[in-house]
């Protein structure tokens, strides 16, 4: 049967590099590989300007009745003076709170082709292939009580609350043992057991889990040492999963070790396997509308897409694939661009990863 994608272009850069995604669908549709039929919503900024909703009920309606959301970027200067509730981020939160999120899969790699655009020594990052998985939904982010207080001493008082549910602990621990048993089996649980009570629990937790996944190998570590561990030697790493704060900082960490912002995506799925895709960047007002943000990212994002919701991972490997050989050929767009590469802009670039797809 037929899947659904909800297309959620968003804002600057977003119906650009979208666009270039959406070619690599129908390329893949066109020769019967997937069965999928979309539809576009708006959402953040453009949605705002529209109804003066960054998250119309009619775009969530959508969401939630798709298989799958693609998510281009939203935000920029023009909404940067609206109100917390009107701005175009909210639309990212509602989507995520509406469709109920937990997991956020971040993966951090790096193609051998691109090992120079990082400011680490290739050897260290060349081949880097980490999937961070952030619980997305509960931790300190949304734990209650919160806020901040005049004491009667005049002084004020400020506090969010850390805590977690064993059931919540247990879903995300499952999320990331079910990657790994698809990648190198190896999972490293990254916590302050040391100090906070709840990651005590957490390790427990993620202990009492892996009983059920004797394949995979489990480790432990503080959070501290896991941001050290990031910089120093990121190759030791396969799978980690983490709270959400601690998830937030490491996942950007990561990404920032390949030095491409523009080739990372990203994945939130919720207990149906139901998922939002989009790259890490956001919508880079700087140089939308100029046809060169590379798309890759977001072509990428649909290889997770087609794995982890659409049941299609040998689409998946085909496109992942197909952006290895546009590599290989020299291609680069300005972000990636170096010596000796032919520079290309956004519509070439997404023009040669479906030319690569068919070859
Ligand atoms: P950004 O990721 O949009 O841009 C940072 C820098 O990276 C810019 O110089 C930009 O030109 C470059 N860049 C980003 N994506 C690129 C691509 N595909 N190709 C080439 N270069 C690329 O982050 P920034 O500037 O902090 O935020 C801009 C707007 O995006 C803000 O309104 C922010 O709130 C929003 N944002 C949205 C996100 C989302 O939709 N998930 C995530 C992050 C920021
Ligand atoms: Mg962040």
């Amino acid at each position: 049967m037929s899947k659904k994608i909800l297309v959620l272009a968003g804002d600057g850069i977003g119906p650009e590099i979208v666009a270039e995604a959406i070619k690599v669908l129908d390329a893949l549709q066109a020769e019967g590989a997937i069965d999928v039929t979309m539809e576009e919503a708006l959402v953040g900024g453009a949605a705002y300007d529209d109804c003066g909703d960054p998250l119309p009920a009619a775009t969530l309606e959508a969401a939630k009745a798709s298989d799958a959301v693609l998510l281009g970027a939203v935000g920029g200067p023009k909404w940067e003076p609206l109100h917390f509730s009107k701005r175009p981020e909210r639309g990212l939160l509602g989507l995520r709170a509406g469709l109920g999120l937990f997991a956020n899969l971040r993966p951090a790699f790096l193609y051998p082709q691109l090992a120079d655009a990082s400011t680490l020594k290739s050897e260290v990052v060349s081949g880097l292939d980490i999937m961070i998985v952030r619980e997305l939904t509960g931790g300190i982010y949304f734990g209650e009580p919160r806020g901040v207080e005049t004491l009667e001493s005049g002084e004020r008082y400020g506090y969010n609350t850390l805590c977690y549910k064993e059931s919540e602990v247990k879903r995300i621990c499952r999320v990331a043992y079910d990657i790994a048993m698809k990648r190198g089996k190896r999972v490293c649980s990254v916590d302050k057991a040391n100090v906070l009570e709840v990651t005590e629990m957490w390790r427990e937790v993620a202990i009492e889990t892996a009983a059920d996944y004797p394949e995979i190998e489990l480790s432990h570590m503080y959070v501290d040492n896991a941001s050290m561990q990031l910089v120093r030697a990121p190759k030791q790493f396969d799978v980690m999963v983490t709270t959400n704060m601690f998830g937030d900082i490491l996942s950007d960490c990561a990404a920032m070790l390949t030095g491409s912002i523009g080739m990372l995506p990203s994945a939130s799925l919720n207990a149906e396997g139901q998922g939002m895709y989009e790259p890490i960047h956001g919508s880079a007002p700087d140089i939308a509308g100029r046809g060169i943000a590379n798309p890759l990212a977001t072509i990428l994002s649909v290889a997770m897409m087609l794995r982890y919701s659409l049941d299609a991972g040998e689409a998946a490997d085909r496109i992942e694939a197909a952006v290895s050989k546009v590599l290989d050929q020299g291609l680069r767009t300005g972000d990636i661009m170096s010596e000796g590469m032919r520079q290309v802009g956004t519509a070439e670039m997404g023009d040669a990863v479906v030319a690569a797809l068919r070859a």
